[in-house]
């Protein structure tokens, strides 16, 4: 018996020194320390001793199974170790390959030069407005006096979502004129930037959706000095000291008198050229002062208040503020030209 325990331990550690995975391990442990194992049969056959020879055989027996099971914890030990060996090996960073530098985007230029207005206006103590681009027709035109039958209500220029016709996509931001009369204390000045929509074909100074910045001031005392003084300010700060504007009589519905105002062409500084369609001056935007009837409409007394508004063509304000030559660059998204900004 004697010799059976030494022989299991010589064996078993010997098997477990050069062990190869958590598999064979576990074989190896059962096989020797399992209740089915070796050992366990060697101890089975203790009752064939005598009393007197049993306490030696049984420490000698213990001694054997705790020098099998310290080595199994060494072997499960040395296991581990080699695992992680090579996972750490797998998974090493090289610390001196060239980082991946996320690419950048930034605004885009019509949003620059919008910000640019919005700081202008701000400067003056006007108060920046949105609004819904799906609007109803009774305020994109019945409340700005464009009455039944007026050209710009036809089908062929207005997208409508309703066969008759009270529900559009705003075909001008001049509804945020009548939205803030009537919900706003006197006296206002606003401007409103935002999208609009017309039946109109792409090409280089076209397109059916477009941006348009609508300004308006209603206090008392208001005339058409005032109106030119801050639209001549803001050509100066937006397009720099010096800046050539022109003011042409108009007609607007919801204005009167009305005009539109010019500023000279970038391109070719008064002379034409393609950019101005050879007449040497670039259309901004559409003002006036607000007709009395607007005003009664949203319940303000035009005896007792005056106010004058604008409505500009965002893109074109932009393209002259960068020196774009054609409308379409702004809602192409080639990286290659918005990149230059
Ligand atoms: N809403 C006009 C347009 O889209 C532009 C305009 C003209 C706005 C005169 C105004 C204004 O506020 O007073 O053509």
């Amino acid at each position: 018996m004697k010799e059976q325990l030494a022989k299991i331990r010589t064996e078993a550690l010997a098997a477990l020194e050069s062990v190869k995975d958590a598999a064979a391990l576990d074989e190896l442990r059962v096989k020797y320390l399992g209740k089915k194992g070796e050992l366990t049969a060697v101890l089975k056959q203790m009752g064939k001793l005598t009393a007197e020879e049993r306490p030696a055989m049984g420490a000698l027996a213990n001694e054997v199974r705790a020098a099998v099971e310290t080595a199994v914890d060494k072997a499960s030990q040395k296991l581990e170790e080699a695992a992680l060996e090579l996972r750490l090996k797998a998974e090493t960073v090289d610390v001196t390959v060239p980082g991946k530098a996320p690419k950048l985007g930034h605004k885009h230029p019509m949003y620059m030069a919008l910000d640019e207005i919005k700081d202008i206006f701000v400067g003056m103590g006007f108060t920046v407005l949105d609004g819904p681009e799906i609007e109803l027709a009774s305020y994109n035109f019945d409340k700005l006096n464009a009455e039944e039958g007026h050209p710009s209500r036809d089908w062929s220029d207005t997208f409508y979502f309703d066969a008759d016709s009270r529900v559009m996509l705003r075909s001008q931001t001049s509804p945020m004129q009548v939205r803030a009369m009537e919900t706003m204390e006197l006296p206002i000045r606003i401007i409103a930037p935002g999208r609009v929509y017309r039946k109109d074909e792409v090409d280089a100074t076209h397109s059916p959706m477009f941006h348009q910045v609508e300004g308006m001031v209603i206090d008392k005392n208001v005339t058409m000095a005032d109106l030119k003084g801050t639209l001549n300010l803001l050509a100066e700060q937006l397009f720099g000291k010096g800046t050539v504007t022109r003011f042409r009589p108009h007609h607007f519905p919801f204005t009167e008198p009305s005009c539109e105002m010019d500023v000279q062409c970038h391109k070719c500084g008064g002379a034409g050229c393609a950019t101005c369609k050879g007449e040497g001056w670039i259309e901004l935007l559409g003002a006036g002062m607000i007709h009395p009837h607007v005003l009664e409409m949203s319940g303000i007394d035009p005896n007792e208040w005056s106010g004058w508004a604008f409505g500009m063509g965002l893109e074109r304000t932009a393209m002259r503020r960068f020196k774009i030559a054609d409308l379409r660059l702004i809602f192409e998204n080639d990286v290659r030209f918005l990149e230059q900004f």
